[in-house]
């Protein structure tokens, strides 16, 4: 019980302002994102996604013969085996069908690691091999557990073509088009990394006890899967269809704010003054809805957005837009956090290694407020 007064006072729920460890990845100052000194609006503007996974995970751009090798080498490591494929095959015939994807991702790249031969190799050179792996099959698993659901034959992946365009194309079976391709690319380049952010974080703490890569980026998924952070995205979308229409905006968040419910996809923890990858977004769903004829998807959303801002001074995070973009593309509303999945393996990679640079293992305290100490009863006498 003495313990309890050291610590009492001295929590910061959430962490909220704890500097946790160094980091070298990304930064947030004010509303200005980098990933390596590159600010997010340069980056969207300009890189592939391929480009920026370069970018975090060795710290320097690539020459073009470097970002060459470096796609050549992702691309051919989209495939999946065969027999990896024949079970997910089966895991999508005996799972239940109301289970999210999410869960079946956190399953799939759990069970994945049994067909990578590296899965126990621990050293540095075999880390980098399964990294590559693991992010280029994400978006590979993801298009084939849609396509088995829907039970469709899964699509395979084109060696010489973009993480992008083969995501898009796996999922839908037919190519892109060069406006989906696009857009669809800035959106994985927004969502690579956030600095310690909730997941990004879980896979530093399972990788500080020298747990393996796998287990870590597991974690991670688990981490990204809650409305509170990656989820966000898939329940603005359905807030949107609940509302309906633009009439209906403003007593539905009379209604919500009355009642103390969070409006998905709107606060963060660290921007105050606005995300800057929602600004992006924010053109992007304009542009698309508008190309889909459901410009109202769009209104309602600024509607929100403005609404929110007034009232409780809160705005959009990376959430928000992103919804009304992915809709417009025809995405199942159930995977855009998978997508979100798709595009963070490069960020939790590049945590997960500057974590085994510089480690030593997370284990805060607990103030501990339970019972005071108390006598042992025998279970007969207990009533
Ligand atoms: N809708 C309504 N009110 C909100 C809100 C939201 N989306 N986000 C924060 N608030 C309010 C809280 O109710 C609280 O108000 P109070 O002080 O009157 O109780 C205040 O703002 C602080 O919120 P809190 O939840 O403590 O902030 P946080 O820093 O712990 O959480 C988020 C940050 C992102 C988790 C939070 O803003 C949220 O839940 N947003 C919705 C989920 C989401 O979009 N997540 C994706 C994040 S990228």
């Amino acid at each position: 019980m003495a313990e309890m007064n050291i610590y009492e006072g001295a929590i910061d729920k959430g962490l909220e302002g704890v500097v946790a460890c160094s980091t070298s990845i990304s930064s947030i100052q004010g509303a200005t994102l980098t990933y390596r000194g590159y600010t997010i609006e340069d980056l969207a503007r300009e890189a592939s996604f391929e480009e920026s996974i370069y970018l975090l995970w060795k710290g320097q751009l690539p020459t073009s013969k470097e970002l060459t090798a470096f796609s050549s080498h992702l691309a051919n490591d989209m495939a999946l085996d065969p027999a990896f494929v024949a079970l997910l095959k089966n895991m999508v015939s005996v799972f239940p069908k109301t289970a999210h994807p999410m869960d079946f991702l956190r399953t799939a790249v759990s069970v994945s690691s049994f067909f990578d031969r590296d899965s126990s190799d621990q050293t540095e050179v075999a880390f980098w091999r399964k990294a590559s792996r693991m992010t280029a099959k994400m978006g590979t698993i993801v298009a084939a557990f849609h396509r088995l659901r829907m039970g469709l034959e899964v699509v395979a992946p084109v060696a010489n073509k973009s993480l992008a365009w083969n995501f898009l194309n796996m999922l839908f079976g037919r190519p892109p088009s060069a406006q989906h391709e696009r857009v669809f690319n800035t959106a994985l380049v927004l969502h690579a990394d956030h600095e310690i952010n909730c997941s990004a974080f879980s896979a530093r703490v399972t990788t500080s006890s020298l747990s393996d890569i796998y287990s870590a980026v597991v974690s991670a998924i688990g981490t990204l899967k809650g409305p509170l952070h990656g989820g966000a995205n898939e329940q603005v979308m359905k807030m949107l269809e609940e509302i309906g229409s633009l009439e209906n905006v403003q007593p539905f968040l009379d209604k919500a704010l009355a009642g103390k419910q969070k409006i998905m996809g709107i606060g963060h923890r660290v921007y105050k003054n606005g995300d800057p990858r929602a600004k992006i977004l924010r053109e992007m769903s304009k542009e698309l809805t508008q190309s889909i004829g459901r410009p109202e998807l769009y209104e309602m959303s600024t509607k929100i957005d403005d609404t929110m801002q007034q009232k409780k001074g809160l705005m959009p995070n990376v959430d928000f837009y992103s919804a009304t973009v992915y809709f417009s593309m025809d995405i199942p509303i159930d995977l855009y956090t998978p997508i979100f999945a798709v595009s963070r393996i490069a960020g939790w990679v590049a945590h997960i290694a500057e974590q085994n640079l510089n480690n030593r293992i997370y284990r805060p305290r607990g103030a501990y407020v339970g019972a005071a100490s108390q006598d042992w009863k025998p279970l007969q006498s207990r009533v």
